[in-house]
């Protein structure tokens, strides 16, 4: 059973400027949740209470958000207003946070790799909170989980996109196998529509094997001068350890504009 799941919420935002100029993303709220408490939630859906962040300057933010706030929660004591603070609540009374931080933001697969301390040498979930997944029934992270269960390797979700849109992402292609999930075979980082093998792309939710660590100390930063979780992925599909997950549900890009309008109407509508 995986309880650890990473939360790499060290980058600048910097699509939401001046949003964020002082607040990090994750803590922009879809109605009136933060995105980081949404992404919490599907880990402790899934099972994993071992929340582990990789944080960056000005997030205290969200330390602050998963603990008492002692004056305001004396103050509105007893009042009908504390049901307000029953989800985040539950979540700090059911999961453990710790934190470490990225000094430099030298992409994705540098903020895994910094949270190597807090994961140790297991398997673990990796949830970026700017991609806000929404399903009916079993959550993303828990559909992956089951994946992992029976594979034991990694697994990454992963939805149709318009090749208009494949430039923003990693693109995996593979074998289709009988119960339709996909053994990764290639995967390329944010490729030109041209050279884009299929329309896959690879959203926010990962299990990964902890040998991806190792891996990533030895990948050289790629596109756009980052270390690219998804090359050091490619690593592991070459040995044929990557299974990619056509997850139920839907998920909003709440790192961009247009995704984040769409889930705060998305889940207004749902009041
Ligand atoms: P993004 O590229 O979507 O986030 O990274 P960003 O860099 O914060 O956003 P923009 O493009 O400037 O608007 C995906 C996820 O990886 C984390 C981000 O916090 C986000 O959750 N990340 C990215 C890190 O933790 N460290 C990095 O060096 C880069």
């Amino acid at each position: 059973m995986i309880k650890k799941c990473l939360f790499p919420v060290a980058g600048y935002g910097t699509r939401f400027l001046p949003a964020t100029k002082a607040m990090p993303k994750e803590m922009m709220p879809i109605v009136n949740k933060p995105l980081v408490q949404y992404g919490v939630e599907e880990a402790a859906r899934a099972g994993m209470n071992n929340i582990a962040f990789v944080t960056g300057r000005n997030k205290r933010a969200i330390e602050d958000h998963f603990d008492i706030t002692y004056e305001l929660e004396d103050q509105i004591s007893g009042t009908s207003k504390e049901d307000y603070l029953i989800s985040i609540r539950a979540l700090i009374d059911q999961c453990t946070f710790s934190y470490t931080r990225q000094v430099s933001m030298k992409g994705l697969g540098d903020a895994i790799l910094t949270g190597e301390t807090l994961i140790g040498d297991s398997p673990f979930g990796v949830i970026l909170a700017d991609d806000l997944c929404e399903s009916d029934d079993k959550g993303v992270m828990a559909q992956l989980l089951d994946v992992y269960e029976k594979y034991r390797c990694s697994v990454v979700a992963v939805e149709e996109v318009p090749m208009s849109e494949v430039h923003n992402y990693g693109v995996i292609a593979g074998d289709v196998g009988d119960d339709g999930l996909i053994f990764v075979n290639n995967m390329v980082e944010k490729p030109n529509k041209k050279d884009a093998p299929t329309n896959l792309a690879i959203i926010g939710r990962y299990v990964l094997t902890p040998d991806i660590f190792d891996i990533l100390r030895n990948t050289a930063p790629g596109k756009g001068g980052e270390v690219q979780i998804t090359d050091a992925l490619l690593e592991q599909a070459k040995q044929g350890k990557v299974i990619a997950c056509k997850f139920n549900g839907q998920r909003f890009d709440c790192g961009n504009v247009d995704g984040f309008v769409a889930a705060t109407n998305y889940f207004y509508n749902k009041m």
